[in-house]
């Protein structure tokens, strides 16, 4: 396993994304880079087990073999995606607030994107995907490392280089790269240090000033005004979504009242995801 400190140049030259440029420009403190591994998120895991890791630490992937995402979802990493996870003091955000985190990582994600994509129409799809043109263009999944608190794990997974056009009409239904929308290759090392400088600084506002935020969230919401479908953990709840609540829970009003969920896998029925 390689981490910055003992890197092997060569890895510095192959890879894409400049590892020095990461550590220099942005809060990330230890890096541990890998050429294949089955999932960043389960790394990350496994490193917080480790009383003496320094901590940010950003677990990097070129190829991911095995990525998790929420429930049953699996992540598919071909090759010019970008994969991975942070390990990262929570302090101050409580885990209880886990649908804030993610539609905060959801929203710096959704201005990082919009930064190679200015004319796209970057949204966040509650609680924690990232839609590009109305396409599924990121995923994040959040994990609480059970013996390391105030630690959290934050894992993205961004199609960026890696063209979905010689995929099925069903992926391309549903999923979009940034290559293919911007019709040209974006630098991996500028995207990443523009997602982790969108983290750290939605974070800290998370921490210091979380009202602040929730219009923030708000302009980037998918969901609003649509008929919608929650899995709410088995909980079926169908209706028109109503917003998001200043502590993340998705407002849905159904025909028997409003309701509201703090965690659940979304179907869009105005986008016939079925
Ligand atoms: C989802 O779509 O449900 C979330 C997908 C999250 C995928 C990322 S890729 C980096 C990190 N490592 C994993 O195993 N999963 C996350």
């Amino acid at each position: 396993m390689d981490r910055l400190g003992c890197l092997e140049s060569r890895a510095l030259h192959v890879t894409s994304i400049d590892l020095h440029r990461v550590r220099d420009e942005t809060f990330v403190r230890e890096i541990d880079f890998h050429w294949e591994l089955a999932s960043t998120n389960d790394q990350a895991l496994k490193w917080a087990e480790e009383e003496s890791i320094v901590t940010p630490l950003l677990v990097l992937a070129d190829k991911q073999t095995q990525g998790r995402g929420r429930g049953p979802n699996r992540w598919l990493s071909s090759p010019g995606s970008l994969t991975f996870s942070l390990l990262l003091p929570l302090d101050g955000i409580p885990a209880d607030r886990l649908p804030q985190i993610s539609l905060t990582v959801g929203l710096a994600i959704c201005q990082a994107l919009e930064t190679f994509a200015p004319l796209a129409d970057l949204a966040i799809k509650w609680p924690n995907d990232v839609y590009l043109n109305e396409k599924k263009a990121a995923g994040i999944l959040i994990e609480m490392p059970p013996r390391r608190p105030p630690h959290g794990v934050i894992g993205v997974g961004i199609n960026a280089n890696n063209s979905l056009t010689d995929y099925d009409a069903d992926v391309q239904s549903k999923s979009v790269s940034l290559i293919d929308a911007i019709e040209q290759e974006v630098d991996l090392s500028d995207l990443l240090i523009t997602c982790l400088d969108h983290l750290d600084r939605y974070l800290n506002l998370l921490r210091e000033n979380p009202t602040a935020i929730v219009d923030q969230w708000r302009a980037y919401h998918l969901l609003e005004g649509r008929q919608v479908e929650v899995d709410a953990y088995g909980d079926r709840i169908r209706g028109v979504c109503d917003g998001i609540d200043p502590d993340g829970a998705l407002r849905v009003v159904t025909p028997s009242g409003l309701q509201r969920c703090i965690g659940g896998i979304v179907t869009d029925f105005e986008r016939r995801e079925l």
